[in-house]
């Protein structure tokens, strides 16, 4: 028998305790990340390094007791395979050379036997063989719509050019989004055979986008993912993390055939729960700025989370990315919350 909590809870199965792992818990928070990542030189010279990723993949599960391992990558990779200049700047974050019609679409590569996804998979089995059987391994990708912000605005912003040309859907941007939904699908077909067991799709800036364009521009192209995957892997276990939608989490989960929606901090689990299809679960929400705060205050807020969503349907996690401030010891606080109210 299997016992591995996420994926029992990613299978509509019963978990033998309520799983638990952060979004970025690889990072700099963690000292041991920060010493590894200074001998890689480059944020990027780490991701395409799979003796330093596999390491910092599994530093987070030699400190604690986590339900799962995240590989170590970004979701930036995809257009970089795809022929697109890409340097993450220290202090400033990703620069990513634009696209800005046609022309540019065009010429876009599908990636599918590029080095970065090479770097990638090999960097996937190692941490396979590595991992015991009661941890799952996610992998994932960028949702088109927040990649694709990225590739029309060239860095992290306000994202409103990208909302603009989203809106108006000139033929180039349609375009764009079906390459990244090819080689999406491709990308994670790699990871799938090199050993993740689950995927995670991250539309960071779903939010952005004006409910009457929601299903088009988020819902549709990771439909199309999802799709892509279950065609060779019937039942595959997929989270969509559609960020900021809010009460639209359960028309997300039913347009996208997810098996699991990631929630934002700020929208109640319990709501989101009466309004998924039976056999869906939640991950979240646990609000990132919580474990800045005292223990008495961690360990309130992990209850309120808890409170009302059932184990078997829950995946607990924050509501967004781990930050590099917090100390480790506050996740060590949250996770013995975690394991003292998880028996419901
Ligand atoms: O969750 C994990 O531990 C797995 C690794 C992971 C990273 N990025 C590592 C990373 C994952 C899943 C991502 C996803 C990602 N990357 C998203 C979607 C999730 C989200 O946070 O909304 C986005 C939007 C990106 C793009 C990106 N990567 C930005 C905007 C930045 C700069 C901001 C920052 O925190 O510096 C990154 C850099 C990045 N990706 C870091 C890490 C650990 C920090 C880089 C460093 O070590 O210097």
């Amino acid at each position: 028998m299997r016992d591995c909590p996420l994926l029992d809870v990613l299978s509509g199965g019963k978990p033998s305790r309520r799983p638990v792992w952060l979004m970025r818990q690889a990072g700099r928070y963690l000292p041991e990340y920060r010493k590894i990542r200074a001998t890689a030189g480059s944020f990027l010279g780490l991701c395409y390094n799979p003796e330093l990723a596999c390491e910092v993949t599994l530093q987070p599960l030699r400190r604690y007791d986590l339900d799962a391992a995240i590989l170590f990558s970004d979701i930036l990779v995809v257009p970089h395979a795809m022929g697109l200049h890409l340097d993450f700047i220290e202090g400033e974050g990703p620069q990513l050379q634009k696209v800005g019609g046609m022309a540019d679409v065009d010429a876009l590569l599908n990636g599918i036997d590029s080095e970065p996804f090479q770097k990638v998979y090999e960097t996937v089995s190692r941490v396979k063989a590595e991992l015991k059987s009661s941890i799952g391994f996610i992998g994932f990708c960028g949702a088109p719509w927040t990649v694709a912000s990225y590739m029309i605005e060239g860095r992290g912003s306000d994202r409103r050019q990208a909302v603009t040309v989203a809106v108006e859907n000139p033929a180039w941007f349609a375009g764009m989004i079906d390459r990244l939904v090819e080689t999406s699908i491709a990308y994670l077909l790699g990871q799938i055979k090199a050993g993740v067991q689950a995927v995670q799709i991250f539309d960071s800036w779903a939010g952005d986008i004006p409910e009457p364009h929601r299903a088009r521009v988020v819902a549709n192209p990771i439909r199309r993912i999802v799709d892509g995957v279950r065609k060779y892997h019937p039942a595959f276990p997929i989270i969509v993390f559609a960020r900021g939608v809010g009460s639209g989490h359960g028309e997300i989960a039913r347009q996208t055939q997810a098996s699991c929606v990631g929630v934002e901090q700020g929208t109640a689990l319990p709501d989101v729960i009466a309004a998924l299809p039976e056999q869906v679960a939640v991950q979240g929400n646990l609000p990132p700025e919580t474990l800045l705060k005292s223990e008495t205050d961690i360990v309130d807020a992990c209850r309120r989370v808890m409170d009302g969503v059932p184990m078997r349907r829950h995946v607990f996690n924050l509501g967004h990315g781990i930050t590099p401030d917090v100390k480790p010891e506050a996740v060590q606080v949250m996770l013995d919350a975690i394991r003292r109210f998880d028996h419901v």
